[in-house]
């Protein structure tokens, strides 16, 4: 187990390097990459994020087997920037991909050479891409007035690849949805003359094209989609040398939930690229930019239970965090599975899971767990990705 780094407040993060899954062992005590919960609570507290290094090796493997050879995986750091989670992920080969400055100097802290990361903003001031470029990064723009100022300040001595957006609507719900004609990133497909032109007016080598329809797409027909969309379009740029489907791979959050078939997923964008190539000559690279995929499932936040609390309606349990530090539930209405780990063989009951900040900050609603006593150790799943960071 490597430390992470102890915060103030009692909250820390640490790492398990165990190839282990989380599981019961013999004893009845919940593990997580082999290491002992109730050990890991001894030492460190809770509130607690664990990351199980081995889950993110095996989910970095399963990707990167399923994607044709050559493919490049850049890690969407914006999931989880835990700088031992980065660490880790460059030392299993992957790249970054990065939406700000500050993700991109956390990357380089991390190991990742400048030519690993992709910077991909929206909306930031252009002196944060000319920062980039300066660090030596790769830059996406995904808009219209980025690309003509990219223009005048770098010409065609710096590649750049360009956000799309496809007016494609997917992912698992709407704020997550990036691809639909309404949302803000990207440039729109029907604007493609007038990318066209810029390119054309300033010289400018664009590298690559990218498109991230959302989180959560299980649908592979939209990558399908996606790559048609991507190809046509690559035809009009000679200078093109990759194609970046983004990220997007549903992992299960509860029993049962539909996942993406990354195997198919990754067999079809190779016979789709490399049919292509063929045709044209060229030798497009893929790239995706995984997050949720990589992270998700490999973390666990661990609460203590402070009051049980009895209404005539409603049996709280009320754990020492909150959306403070998981929000998903909160801004999504996320599913999360929740155990109480210290009493497993205690009778189902029903109980809302609720947070100690001055909102509804529930995590979960009527669900079944078994009979909660304060002091309890409450472990909620899946908040490897989008819950420490957000
Ligand atoms: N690439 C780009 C350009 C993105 O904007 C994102 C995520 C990813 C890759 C990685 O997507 P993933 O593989 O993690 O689905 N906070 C939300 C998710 C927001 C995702 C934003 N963009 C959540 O907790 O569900």
């Amino acid at each position: 187990m490597k430390k992470l780094h102890a915060q103030k407040y009692n909250e820390a993060q640490y790492i398990s390097d165990s190839n282990h899954h989380q599981m019961r062992d013999t004893d009845r005590s919940f593990t997580i990459g082999g290491l002992r919960a109730e050990d890991l609570v001894k030492e460190f507290g809770t509130p607690l994020f664990v990351y199980d290094a081995g889950k993110i090796s095996a989910q970095y493997n399963r990707l990167h087997t399923a994607l044709p050879e050559g493919s490049v995986i850049k890690y969407a750091v914006k999931a989880l920037t835990g700088i031992s989670v980065l660490r880790f992920i460059h030392s299993l080969g992957a790249g970054a991909d990065v939406v700000s400055i500050q993700e991109l100097k956390i990357a380089l802290h991390a190991g990742f050479a400048p030519s690993q990361i992709m910077f991909t903003p929206n909306n930031v001031d252009f002196s944060e891409i000319q920062e980039a470029v300066s660090l030596g990064a790769e830059v996406t723009v995904d808009n219209l007035s980025s690309l003509e100022k990219f223009g005048i300040a770098f010409g065609g001595s710096h590649p750049v690849a360009i956000r799309l957006n496809p007016h494609i609507m997917a992912g698992g719900n709407l704020k997550i949805s990036t691809g639909h004609s309404h949302s803000k990133f990207g440039i729109s497909i029907q604007q493609q003359q007038q990318i066209l032109a810029v390119v054309k007016k300033y010289g400018i080598d664009v590298s690559g094209l990218h498109i991230h329809t959302g989180s959560e797409i299980t649908d592979i027909q939209v990558f399908i989609r996606v790559a048609e969309i991507l190809l046509e379009i690559a035809t009009y740029f000679p200078t093109l040398r990759f194609v970046d489907f983004g990220g997007g791979f549903k992992v299960a959050y509860k029993p049962g939930d539909k996942t993406t078939d990354i195997e198919a997923l990754g067999k079809m964008l190779g016979e789709t690229v490399d049919n292509f190539n063929k045709k044209t000559g060229k030798k497009l690279e893929i790239r995706v930019e995984p997050g949720k995929f990589l992270v998700s499932e490999a973390g666990y936040l661990i609460t203590t239970t402070t009051v049980v609390k009895e209404t005539p309606a409603v049996t709280f349990i009320g754990v020492n965090s909150g959306l403070n530090h998981l929000i998903r539930p909160m801004m999504y209405d996320a599913w999360h599975e929740i155990e109480n780990i210290s009493n497993p063989d205690g009778p189902l009951k029903q109980y809302t899971i609720a947070g100690n900040i001055c909102e509804t900050d529930n995590f979960g609603t009527d669900r079944m767990l078994n009979e909660v006593r304060e002091g309890d150790l409450i472990v909620i799943r899946n908040a490897g990705a989008y819950g420490y960071t957000m």
